[in-house]
């Protein structure tokens, strides 16, 4: 279901035939880019806009944008890029596929921005394998931008040249992780690269290179238009903004909202109509599966924003994926199956994490068909903490983070079905 009109990223949501260049041109779209081009805009005044803005990174570890963007190398000879992550393959996110399939034209324009401060000629978006759909859509946009002339040699008469192709992954979450990414994009295999050095000095093709994910791109164009202030107040400090998150699971209403920062999590929860079926809150994830859960009584005093979900629910607010488990959850059917995911996706690579989840996920199966010992939840408590930390990219630590916190808080339950070989009464 296409999500309700928002501020920023889902602003043409709603809208008749929202992904079209007509559609978007309407709400004010590319007249930030066509003032950029008329104007040639100091760099730096961009950039201080987008740190007034207090816009974090959309993709997971919510670094500041304006800061990244500061840090590409505008003026060293040869190419340098700027990449779009639309990758968007951790369990329950789903946000940035609608803002690829509705309003595609403000990430063409977030890039194309990008590219000016960067002075970057050429971007990327890689999209997630599974998203042809969005891939078309964007496809669609793209040819209307070019035919438009907004993108391209000397655009607009300006003297600027920027243009950008899609590129559609074959399916690997490890490709989200942003140095994999760039490997894929160069057609070798998707493998995190040591860092240092930064994409920012050394990325596509050992240019500099500025990667973003595709929410954070779309909020530029915003931004530049309605002022930093104007973004940052929308939020809170720290945390300024809108952001879009991805409610699943045991709701009445799944879907995706575009709620300020800050907003309380039970107003969320009443958005996607509640949980499901009349029952009670028991968890939830609240940025991707990675992230820690957070119990029902913990939760529904937190606020949707980073520092309240961090340092009052010791998680993290990750890609803003919402998964909401009710009191018939089974935790440990749960962490079974995110653990399962995790060592499917795992490259390899790095021992760590190659060996421990797999190691964590038999074990967790184990346990789950009657045959747990005890020790094992030692066991498992221990592998996790040897992967964390240990490997080259977050892979490890988004493995092991969730075994850490499923068995801390809900170890009754596991203990259940090590002593009865079957889950506690009424979970399923
Ligand atoms: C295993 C793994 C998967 C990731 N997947 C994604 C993804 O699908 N989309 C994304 O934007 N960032 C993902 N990231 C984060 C990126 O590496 C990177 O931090 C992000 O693209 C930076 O953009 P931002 O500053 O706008 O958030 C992932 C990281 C890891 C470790």
């Amino acid at each position: 279901m296409m999500p309700e009109t928002g501020l920023v990223c889902y602003r043409t949501c709603g809208l008749s035939n929202p992904a079209s260049l007509a559609t978007y041109l309407s709400v004010g779209g590319y007249s930030v880019w066509k003032k950029i081009l008329a104007e040639k805009t100091p760099v730096e005044q961009i950039i201080e806009e987008l740190k007034a803005s207090g816009l974090r990174g959309r993709g997971g570890a919510g670094f500041p944008t304006g800061l990244k963007w500061s840090f590409v190398p505008r003026n060293a000879p040869g190419s340098k890029y700027v990449v779009c992550n639309s990758d968007e393959s951790e369990p329950g996110t789903c946000k940035d596929r609608d803002i690829l399939r509705y309003n595609p034209h403000q990430i063409i324009e977030g890039m194309a921005i990008a590219g000016y401060v960067m002075n970057a000629t050429k971007g990327y978006n890689y999209i997630r394998g599974e998203y042809w759909e969005p891939f078309y859509a964007m496809e669609k946009a793209l040819k209307e931008a070019r035919e438009a002339g907004l993108l391209g040699q000397n655009i607009l008469g300006s003297g600027i040249e920027f243009d950008l192709d899609n590129c559609i992954g074959a399916g690997a979450y490890i490709c989200g992780e942003e140095t994999a990414l760039l490997n894929s994009l160069e057609g070798k295999r998707g493998l995190p690269r040591f860092k240092p050095p930064f994409p920012a000095n050394h990325g596509l093709y050992g240019r500099p290179t500025n990667i973003n994910n595709t929410e954070t791109y779309a909020s530029v164009p915003v931004i530049l238009e309605k002022g930093g202030k104007w973004f940052a107040d929308l939020g809170i400090p720290n945390s300024g903004g809108v952001k879009c998150f991805s409610v699943s699971g045991h709701v009445e209403k799944p879907g995706n909202f575009e709620i300020p920062m800050g907003t309380p999590f039970a107003k969320l929860l009443e958005m996607a109509g509640g949980v499901w079926k009349g029952r009670k809150l028991k968890a939830v994830i609240p940025g991707g599966s990675s992230s820690k859960i957070i119990p029902a009584e913990t939760m529904l005093k937190l606020n949707m924003d980073y520092d309240s979900i961090a340092k009052d629910g010791g998680s993290m607010l990750g890609s803003g994926a919402v998964v909401i488990m009710d009191e018939t959850t089974d935790m440990v059917k749960a962490l079974w199956r995110i653990a399962y995911f995790y060592m499917e996706e795992s490259c390899g690579q790095c021992t760590p994490c190659r060996e421990g989840t797999g190691w964590m996920t038999r074990m967790l199966r184990r346990i789950l068909d009657g045959q747990g010992q005890a020790g094992d939840l030692e066991k498992l408590v221990d592998v996790a903490g040897k992967i964390e930390g240990h490997t080259i990219c977050g892979l490890g630590d988004a493995a092991a983070w969730p075994v850490q916190s499923y068995v801390a808080k809900y170890r009754p339950e596991f203990e259940h079905y090590i002593t009865h070989k079957r889950a506690m009464d009424g979970l399923v």
